[in-house]
C-alpha cells in the first residue's frame, strides 16, 4: 500500500514547435511541476504528497494538465499561484478549487457543481 496520501500527476509532453495540438511544455508545465515540489516541501508534505511528472494526458487543450489521485480530480494549471491554491486547498484540506477544474473531466465528482 502506498505510503502518499496523494499524487499529483503534472504533464511534461513537449512537442515540436508548430505542433497544431501545442503541448504542456510549451505552457509552462516543467516550471510548475518543479514548483509543486517545492510546495510541498513548504508545507512539510515531503513522503506524504508527491509531484510526478506525466506524459501527455490527452487533454492538451486545457494545459497545462494536471490530475490528482486518489479523488481523480483533474485541474488546469496556469501560474504559480494556482499551485499554492491547489495545494494549501485540495491538499490541505479537501476542498475543490472550482475555478481551476477541467471543462469536461470532473462532472461526475460528487463535490463539484456544474
Ligand atoms: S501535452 Fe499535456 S495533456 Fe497533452
Amino acid at each position: 500500500m502506498s505510503k502518499f496520501t496523494h499524487h499529483i500527476f503534472v504533464c511534461l509532453n513537449e512537442r515540436p514547435k508548430g505542433d497544431p495540438r501545442g503541448c504542456c511544455a510549451a505552457l509552462g508545465s516543467v516550471g510548475l511541476h518543479a514548483f509543486f515540489k517545492k510546495e510541498v516541501e513548504r508545507l512539510g508534505l515531503k513522503g506524504i504528497v508527491r509531484a510526478n511528472k506525466a506524459g501527455c494526458l490527452d487533454q492538451c487543450e486545457y494545459g497545462p494538465s494536471v490530475v490528482i489521485y486518489p479523488e481523480g480530480v483533474w485541474y488546469w494549471v496556469g501560474k504559480e499561484a494556482d499551485v499554492t491554491e491547489i495545494m494549501e486547498r485540495h491538499i490541505g484540506k479537501g476542498e475543490i478549487v472550482d475555478r481551476l477544474l477541467m471543462p469536461g473531466k470532473n462532472g461526475s465528482l460528487p463535490m463539484v457543481q456544474s
